[in-house]
């Protein structure tokens, strides 16, 4: 068996210590079979793109390059984030394209398949992660790379009408035709990639995930549902119970139920509807108004992008207008908390919450969702209110599921959460409980991997 080659953008290096589940999954998956996880360092430069750095530990090595700032504000900046991640997440609104950003996209990508090809033994396998690096096998197979290459889309696919509204679309979206696997979250990802290769790709679909283009070369396409790491969520859960930021919390509630949302400050996230939803909530049922404080853990991210933050701006004017107007003396409804947390004490916050609000206006899977359940104490389970535009929603059905265009429908959810008895509340935990422990991160990247592996070698250009 051959290594396994892991290449992402952001990529977590040994020794940060708030490796995210997929971090540990992809770690562990590297650990496994020895492997390289490649891709930016997260550092941006002066002179040209290019350096590389590399760490290791034990059989795994990092290999991650700097980026020249033009590189980075068109690559990441520009076409990754300012026109693929609104495009992917249905907002054609945002969509801001220019070719100078698209180039720079192609740029960096071909600059990635440089100093990867020659990273690469023939037997490796390969899996390149997001929407950061369409082109990435492309631009390998370019270079004489006949390995098996697969990709995973973490987030959305839209519908095909929209992925074909971006210019050069056929271009971009043929070329994860060089991949033998294109992993995407949910069978309905599927199903609209699907549509696209049929509808605007010129290609087919065959059945079981295999798809031919105009040109007849074959590639599989997959649904796999990431997942979490339940025990390890669970227990980080229960021994967080201990720690002061979890107990303060718990003090300063004053027995008063907590909502909990905790969500990168993105558009994607619905966050300005969720704090409205919640005022309606004030509003629509006055008899609980009081007895619920909302906290929102929003920490900044890609603060180089106007459009995040506008959402900035607009949230800190929406949390201050919803407070004033319903706040007494001895209670505010909304805490809203723009910075980051380490992960056990999240999970702790998780654990005291009544209700989690995951009300994304799109989402390719929230792990927050699925964190949330395994957090929850047995004898007294919160419940979920959870966005039917999240790709989880096609997995917890115990959630009280949610149109988060429907401020109303919101809020009479979180009114409903705030009564549910214990009874109900168990039952719907317990079968969410058992979807996210049948199907974890592990079973993700093993099935994922296992699916490359076992993708005939006669859909690759090198057979
Ligand atoms: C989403 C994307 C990831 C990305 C993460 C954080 O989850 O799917 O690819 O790494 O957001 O965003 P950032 O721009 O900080 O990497």
């Amino acid at each position: 068996m051959g290594r396994l080659v892991v290449v992402s953008n952001r990529v977590t290096l040994p020794d940060e210590s708030r490796a995210g589940g997929l971090a540990i999954a992809l770690r562990a998956a590297l650990a496994e079979r020895g492997g390289l996880w490649f891709g930016w360092s997260g550092t941006c430069v002066r002179q040209a793109s290019g350096a590389m750095h590399e760490y290791v530990d034990g059989d795994i090595r990092y290999a991650v390059m700097d980026l020249s700032r033009q590189d980075f504000d068109d690559y990441y900046n520009g076409f990754a984030n300012r026109t693929l991640w609104p495009l992917l997440h249905f907002r054609m609104d945002l969509v801001d394209y220019t070719r100078k950003t698209y180039a720079g996209y192609l740029r960096v990508n071909a600059l990635f398949a440089d100093r990867l090809a020659s990273e690469l033994r023939p037997d490796d396998l390969v899996w390149v992660h997001d929407y950061h690096l369409i082109p990435l096998a492309q631009r390998l197979r370019e270079r004489g790379v006949g390995n098996r290459i697969g990709f995973f889309l973490h987030v959305p696919m839209p519908s095909s009408d929209l992925l074909a509204a971006l210019p050069h679309h056929r271009e971009l979206f043929a070329a994860l035709s060089s991949y033998d696997l294109v992993g995407f979250q949910t069978p309905r990802d599927l199903e609209r990639f699907q549509d696209y290769v049929r509808l605007f790709g010129g290609g087919r679909v065959i059945g079981d995930g295999l798809m031919e283009t105009a040109d007849g070369r074959r590639f599989r396409g997959g649904a796999f549902p990431i997942g979490i790491d339940v025990p390890t969520i669970a227990d980080q859960a229960v021994k967080a119970m201990n720690r002061l930021p979890v107990r303060r919390l718990q003090e300063s509630l004053g027995g008063r139920a907590l909502a909990i949302g905790v969500d990168r400050l993105d558009y994607s996230k619905g966050l300005p509807e969720r704090f409205r939803a919640f005022e309606r909530h004030l509003e629509r049922h006055p008899n609980q108004g009081g007895r619920i404080t909302f906290l929102q853990i929003a920490p900044p991210s890609r603060s180089d992008v106007p459009e995040y933050r506008k959402l900035r701006r607009e949230l800190e004017t929406l949390s201050g207008h919803i407070n004033s107007g319903h706040a007494v003396p001895d209670w505010t409804p909304v805490r809203y908390v723009n910075r980051d947390f380490p992960h056990d004490v999240l999970t702790g916050f998780y654990r005291i919450a009544r209700i989690a609000l995951v009300t994304p206006m799109r989402d390719g899977m929230n792990l927050v969702a699925k964190e949330y359940v395994a957090a929850q104490d047995p004898e007294n389970p919160g419940v979920l209110v959870l966005s039917r535009f999240a790709g989880a929603a096609q997995e917890l059905h115990g959630a009280l599921q949610v149109n988060p265009y429907d401020l109303d429908g919101v809020a009479d959810a979180i009114a409903r959460a705030h009564a549910m008895p214990l009874a109900e509340r168990y039952a719907r935990w317990r079968g969410m409980m058992d979807r996210i422990e049948a199907y974890d991160i592990h079973a993700w990247r093993r099935d994922f991997l296992r699916t490359l592996q076992a993708t005939p070698a006669t859909v690759s250009p090198a057979a």
